[in-house]
């Protein structure tokens, strides 16, 4: 669905650490602060943060998006961030939060996106959720979701092991996507993966399948941040760092294998009442189920 990374600059991440210095405090959210954990991908005027650093905002406007990215790459482990979306008329324009094996868009990268469609004002937002391996998508799911997420801040997560990535909003499993007992499986899991988010302009296809165009005149469209959490294995060359588990990797524990009871409980009424799009049951699209849709629980 076309990338969605901000034009990258050369120098922005000088300015961006001068800048902060130059501001006033420089305190770590919990241990993951913006200056140690991020490099930016855009210029630093599209990129504020609040007096205390602990809220990021992203801009976007006519001449440029924003974007941010994990120094690290991580494989396997809990990834969070809240995040507050752009409000009023955000038509066209798409918040991501995703990780991805590369920085650029190779064609044989492995990745998982949460995308927020934006729309015309007081119209609900999707959440679109994807999964790539070795380049190759197409597994797009929507959903509405249950609260407005441009009146305040929710988290939203990725967990990740060998045996599931699981689509969190705040505590809600909205989608859970197995891997496969050998065989043809198709779920990434061999790539240590950066964390990624952006703000971009997607009117071409976001909101109502491209026929709502961003407005403008409205612009600059801006998403915030704080907040990131990972608990995950940092990737380290050489291979094959993260790959034996470990009982410390709570993640990686048994209980993280599936879901609890009571998650699975809420994950069956967000199928049941939140699913706009599941490319599991676009026959015209795939004529033949991709494999994996056969892993899915009982509806
Ligand atoms: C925007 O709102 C319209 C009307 O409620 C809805 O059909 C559409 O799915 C919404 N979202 C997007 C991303 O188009």
């Amino acid at each position: 669905m076309g990338r969605r990374q901000a034009a990258a600059s050369s120098w922005p991440l000088l300015v961006l650490l001068c800048c902060i210095a130059a501001g006033r405090v420089l305190v770590a959210g919990g241990s993951f602060s913006f200056e140690d954990t991020f490099e930016l991908s855009c210029a630093d005027d599209h990129f504020k943060t609040s007096p205390d650093v602990q809220t990021w905002h992203l801009y976007l406007d006519k001449d440029a998006g924003c974007g941010f990215q994990t120094k690290h790459r991580y494989r396997f482990g809990w990834f969070g961030m809240k995040m507050k979306l752009v409000g009023g008329d955000s038509a066209g324009v798409v918040t991501a939060f995703y990780m991805c094996s590369d920085k650029g868009a190779a064609p044989d990268r492995d990745e998982v996106d949460i995308e927020f469609l934006g729309n015309r004002s007081g119209q609900p937002y999707i959440i679109q959720t994807n999964v790539y391996k070795g380049g190759v998508g197409n597994r797009e799911m929507r959903h509405s979701l249950w609260f407005d997420p441009t009146a305040d801040f929710h988290t939203y997560s990725f967990l990740w092991n060998t045996h599931h990535l699981v689509f969190f909003v705040d505590k809600v499993a909205i989608r859970v996507f197995k891997n496969g007992e050998g065989g043809e499986t198709y779920f990434p899991s061999d790539k240590p993966m950066y964390l990624f988010s952006s703000i971009w302009n997607a009117d071409d296809w976001a909101t109502r399948g491209g026929l709502e165009k961003t407005d403008w005149t409205q612009s600059p469209f801006i998403s915030s941040y704080k907040d990131f959490a990972a608990d995950a294995c940092q990737w380290e060359d050489p291979f094959p760092s993260c790959v034996a588990t470990t009982t410390e990797h709570w993640w990686d524990q048994y209980p993280a294998w599936s879901l609890s009871a009571a998650q699975a409980q809420d994950a069956a009424w967000v199928r049941r009442n939140l699913v706009v799009y599941d490319y599991c049951t676009d026959l015209q699209r795939f004529p033949s189920m991709p494999p994996e849709c056969s892993l899915r629980d009982e509806q």
